[in-house]
């Protein structure tokens, strides 16, 4: 008893200091300087750390010290830090937690090859792995950085389409974000040395994680607070996004509010704080922002439910539970 109630004060800070060390001694000062600058800014800018924290942790669910996958958390996070450099430029996102973008800050020139190189030396990371291992890291990462690509490219193509379905949506989301989500885990558990099965089943827990976790951003990015969010609010909006917000909004809405709401997505406005002001208030019309919150919900109730099956060590399930709940709640 005393165990257990110890343990709930477990939390993930310990995972992100790691990281945070092991960051700061990999990001030195390179040249060209052109090249490196806008990575190092990109790279200190903060964000969450949910990644690598998640690689740390799996390594230590099968029982493996977590700083042996320090190089996975290293090499997911700049894989992770590459897509948001590139993202930035296809969304045309001014503010990237809370700063200005690189794109904006530099130039698009900038933004791509720095970009490039980061994905790049995501790769170089993994070298520092034994060829078994190796192996096996770099099929589950080439794997899901295809995905992610192709995730990424459906959302791009949602934004000129007006055919898109919730389950179109949902298989876009699952793709662009919830495979690296649940490669973290997975690549943690193959540190570790764990079967496929194990593997397999740290990684469907870690899908269900990803969905909460884009439905949430996608919440945020229009109901959110920019101070904390450190995101345009209503980007999504602008860039005439099939988000779930949009998608349900269509599912329920008079033909009227139908033919406005894809009108206005349908057409460049005039002025974007008024074309982001009638989204909204038809998206709070038809409470989806409140609708999305139990969609929100039944993904989180699936990765407890993922977890509580897991076979791993409790530490590692008490600070992962944790994490499911607090994510549900995040404001950034
Ligand atoms: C942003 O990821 C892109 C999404 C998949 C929503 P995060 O929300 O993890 O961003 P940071 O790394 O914490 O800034
Ligand atoms: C993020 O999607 C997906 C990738 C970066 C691959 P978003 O476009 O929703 O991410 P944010 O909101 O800009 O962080
Ligand atoms: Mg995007
Ligand atoms: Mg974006
Ligand atoms: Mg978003």
């Amino acid at each position: 008893m005393l165990f257990l109630h110890k343990l709930s004060f477990v939390n993930t800070n310990y995972y992100k200091a790691l990281f945070l060390d092991f960051l700061q001694q990999k990001i030195t000062t390179r040249e060209p300087e052109n090249l490196y600058k806008p990575v190092r800014y990109i790279l200190q800018l903060g964000g969450k750390r949910l990644r690598p924290i998640l690689a740390l942790i799996g390594a230590e669910a099968f029982g493996e010290n977590p700083k042996k996958a320090l190089d996975v958390a290293l090499a997911i996070e700049v894989f992770h830090n590459f897509t948001l450099l590139h993202d930035d430029i296809m969304d045309e996102a001014p503010i990237r937690r809370g700063q200005t973008t690189v794109h904006e800050k530099w130039d698009v020139k900038t933004g791509i090859l720095s970009g490039d190189v980061m994905l790049i030396n995501s790769y170089q990371y993994l070298e520092n792995y034994k060829p078994k291992i190796f192996k096996k890291l770099s099929k589950v990462f080439t794997k899901t950085a295809t995905e992610v690509c192709e995730g990424q490219q459906y959302d791009m193509d949602f934004e000129t389409r007006n055919d898109v379905s919730l389950d179109d949506y949902l298989k876009m989301i699952e793709y662009k974000t919830s495979v690296l989500v649940a490669a973290s885990l997975q690549m943690g558990a193959i540190v570790a040395n764990a079967s496929n099965e194990k593997q397999k089943n740290i990684y469907d827990f870690g899908i269900a994680l990803g969905m909460a976790f884009q439905l949430q951003d996608d919440y945020l990015d229009s109901f959110g607070d920019a101070a904390t969010f450190g995101k345009q609010i209503g980007g999504d909006i602008l860039e005439n996004k099939k988000t779930w917000l949009y998608l349900k909004t269509l599912e329920s809405a008079t033909e009227t509010d139908k033919e406005f709401l894809q009108n206005i997505f349908n057409h460049k406005s005039e002025n974007d704080s008024v074309k982001i002001e009638k989204v909204k208030n038809l998206y709070e019309k038809y409470k989806v922002d409140r609708l999305i919150k139990e969609q929100i919900k039944l993904y989180s109730t699936k990765a407890l439910k993922e977890l509580k099956d897991l076979k791993i060590n409790e530490k590692p399930k008490i600070i992962l539970k944790d994490l499911v709940l607090s994510l549900e709640k995040r404001k950034r």
